[in-house]
This record gives C-alpha cells, structure tokens and sequence, in this order.
C-alpha cells in the first residue's frame, strides 16, 4: 500500500509535467526520444544488446530494485581528497586549483556534459508586477521572461519563465530560495485563506518563507528545456546546436536547467528586492537533481534544499539499492545527463565511473546544503535515503579540510531525526516523495547561516 503512495506520488510528479501534451504529442515525444536515444547509442558505438536494463520501480514486479540492506553490494568509492596521479590533497589550495577542477571536468565529460562556448545571451524582460497574497501574506510579485537570443537560429525561441516574490513591507533586499517547479499549476493554487481557522496542515512553503521576511522564486525548467529526449534538439540545448544532436560530452538537461538558474541570478544581481549574495536553491525529485547540480557548477548559490534526489541527485551511484544508472540511461531518463554516461550502463559500469556522488555534494563545499528524504513507509526506497546520507558522510572529509563541519556523524540516523549542526545537513521526514514537511527544518538550520530572519530577532 505504501509502495502504491510512491508510484502515485512519481506519477503525480511526472503527469504534472506531462499535462501539457495530448496522445499524439506523447506518441511522437516517444518516437523522436527513442531516436535521440539510438543515434546516441551510434555515436558511442553501443550496440541496443549491451546496454543493461534497469530495476522496476513496482516493488511488486521480479526484477524490482533492490530494497534491503543486507543485498547491497560492496563498492570502493573514488577518494575526494586524493589527486588522479595519487597524491593526497593536504591544504585547502590543493583542493581549489587541482582536485577540484579534476572532479568537476570528470562530473561534465562522463555524467552531465558541458556548457558550450557560444550559449547565446539572456535579456530579463518583467512580463508583470503586482501587489498580492500568499495565504495571508502581503507579497510584491513579478512575472519575468529571460528571452535567449537566437539570432543565430531563428527556428528555436527559448524563453526562461521566472516568478520573484519578495514581502510587500521588506525595507531593504531580501534572501530568496529559488525552486525548480511550476509557476502556473492546477494542482498548487495558493488561495488566501481565512484566518483564525484551523489549517489541515503547516502552512506552505511560500507562506513560511514570506513569514521569515524572505522571498521566493520558481523557475519553470521545461522553459529552458524539455524533460524528455525528443527536445534535445530543441529548447536551450538545440538552439545552440542549430537543431542538430548532441555530441556525448554536450550538456543535458539538468546542466541545462542549471545555466537557467544561473542566469536567473544575473537578474537577481540586478532586482534591488533581491540580495544576491543569499539565494538559496531547492527542487524535489529531478528537480532535486537539478538543484544540486546547479548548486555544484555555480558559485553564487548560498544554500541548497535538495529534496529526494535520488539517483543521478546526491544518491551513491555504485550503490545496488533503489534506482540504478541502468535506469537513468534509459530512454527515459537519459536525456538528464551528457550521452557518454550511457557507457557505464553498456560497455563500462558503474564501478568504473570517475565520480560519485559524494563528489558532487563536495563541489558544494564550503557552502551548506541540506539532503531531504522522505519516510521509505511512505516515500518508498525507490530514492535510497540511505545512499543520500553516505553520500554526505563521503563527503564530509573535504567541507572538514575547508574548515567546515560536514555531516558529523556516520550512523544512519531515526526517521524524522535532523542533522543540523554541520553545514552538511540530512534529514529524513515522515511524509511522502515531497519537501513539504522538511521545510520549517530547512529555514531554522539556514536562518543560522542567513540571520535576518524575523522569527529568530
Ligand atoms: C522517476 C525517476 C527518478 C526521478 C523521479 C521524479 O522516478 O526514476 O529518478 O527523480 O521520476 O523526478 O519524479
């Protein structure tokens, strides 16, 4: 029954960003990602008989995914702090001008790919501005498009959608929390509500950012690029490339979705609403993938809120537990990250990666980042929680050698128990594939590295 919550909830997740498509759209979205997806497979020399499927996500079917620990395999994961030629990393310059740059360079030409050279510019126009409400909230809200030039290749038009939201009475620039999500969805409408009522729930997101005298953004990836492998050649990925396919080290989708957010920053740097130096960034799910990717390549993110990322997010890849790199190379999936990654689910495996996830958390380091997981009762353990925290334990050593407190413990911690102290953080709630109940969690622990936080005065 719980597993049944999980699909339901993945399901949700996935028609929400599916809703816009008809039969025949999906049909022909298939078609052309399968294509995508074989000429990829051409261009690695990758025969369709060596690529290894993946587990079920039905915990019900033969061949589902892992799901007991005594069943996960055993793995050597490649050391952060040790240099390609062998050599520990002792100091701090160490780290910042050889072995980071070693990790970061393995991270784009073997898992997420590369920004190209030529990615054309991006002008922020403001579509609109309003005062209004969230719940109660008096709030200052703009609607803006970042239009990509494309006078390069008139036949793609990319335009970024971005929502800010800052409180009506700030006095001065606010911090923001940035989310990968939907700006205009039937599912999430905010109505104000009446007060002194008892509310079924916490209140949401927005509302308890808003209450804190901090704002919030939403930043809709679809508009930067398609969640599926038909769009490769379309949406930012195809327009630089003028409509042809990609190489096997070009960008996918969640390096994609990052520069969106990146540039999504540059406006920042110029809405005097916002301060810039205090953005924070959150997703759930890929969009949880995509937040910690965008937090890893881009320097200007203070703080990240990565909720159930799972594989492909903070989750150990080499860990048989949950979801596989043989299910995120499928056609499926594929598209999230540079072709090359298919080798490690055909000719290569996962063991021979350069990276782990661990790593990608590391590329964070100094800056705090809190893994959200939900309870594998509710959730399921398609996610591996588990594989989320070690990641963190693994990547502990390198916020220690920048003087920072990583995660601080390596025993697994009780549902529902937060680890808050160290400028790694983890927490596991009791609810579903969601962030929703790990939020009021996630605003104490960042108003120690934020202040200026109207609860805390
Ligand atoms: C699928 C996929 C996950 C992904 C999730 C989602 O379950 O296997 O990797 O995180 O969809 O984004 O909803």
């Amino acid at each position: 029954m719980k597993k049944i919550f999980f699909l339901l909830a993945i399901t949700a997740f996935c028609s929400v960003t599916f809703a816009q498509f008809s039969r025949a759209d999906r049909d022909s979205i298939a078609n052309f990602t399968r294509i995508d997806h074989q000429q990829m497979l051409k261009q690695l020399g990758i025969a369709n008989d060596q690529l290894r499927p993946g587990p079920s996500g039905d915990p019900k079917a033969s061949d589902a995914a892992n799901s007991r620990e005594e069943n996960v395999n055993k793995y050597m994961l490649p050391d952060p702090l040790v240099l390609k030629n062998g050599k520990k990393v002792i100091g701090e310059e160490t780290w910042w001008k050889v072995r980071r740059p070693e990790i970061e360079d393995d991270f784009e030409n073997e898992v997420y790919g590369r920004l190209p050279e030529n990615i054309p510019v991006v002008e922020w126009q403001i579509v609109s501005v309003k005062d209004t409400l969230i719940g109660n909230f008096p709030i200052k809200e703009k609607i803006l498009k970042g239009v990509v030039d494309n006078s390069a290749y008139s036949k793609i038009a990319v335009e970024i959608e971005l929502l800010v939201a800052t409180p009506v009475d700030a006095t001065k620039a606010v911090p923001v929390v940035m989310e990968f999500g939907f700006i205009n969805s039937p599912f999430f409408n905010e109505q104000v509500k009446p007060i002194g009522l008892i509310s079924s729930g916490e209140p949401t997101w927005k509302e308890q950012l808003i209450s804190k005298g901090w704002g919030y953004a939403i930043i809709v990836p679809s508009s930067i690029q398609a969640d599926n492998g038909a769009g490769l050649t379309r949406g930012i990925i195809g327009l630089v490339n003028k409509g042809e396919y990609r190489k096997p080290d070009d960008w996918g989708t969640l390096r994609a979705w990052a520069w969106g957010a990146s540039k999504a920053i540059d406006y920042f740097e110029t809405d005097t609403d916002v301060d810039a130096n205090r953005i924070a960034i959150e997703g759930l799910s890929r969009y949880g993938k995509a937040a910690l990717v965008t937090m890893a390549f881009e320097p200007r993110i203070s703080l990240g809120f990565i909720g159930s990322s799972g594989a492909g997010g903070a989750k150990i890849l080499r860990r048989v537990f949950g979801e596989q790199v043989e299910n995120l190379a499928s056609s499926h999936e594929y598209h999230w990250f540079c072709g090359n990654f298919i080798k490690y689910a055909s000719i290569l495996t996962p063991d021979d990666l350069p990276v782990d996830a661990h790593e990608l958390i590391a590329l964070c380091a100094p800056r705090p980042v809190f893994i959200s997981a939900g309870s594998p009762f509710v959730e399921g353990q398609w996610i591996d929680a588990r594989g989320m925290f070690l990641a963190g334990v693994h990547a502990s050593p390198v916020y220690e050698l920048l003087g920072m407190e990583g995660l601080g413990t390596t025993k697994f911690p009780q549902l529902g128990t937060a680890l808050t102290d160290g400028e790694i953080a983890f927490r596991q709630h009791s609810g579903g594939h969601s962030t929703g109940p790990n939020w009021s969690t996630w605003i104490a622990w960042a108003c120690r590295y934020w202040g200026d936080c109207l609860y805390y005065k």
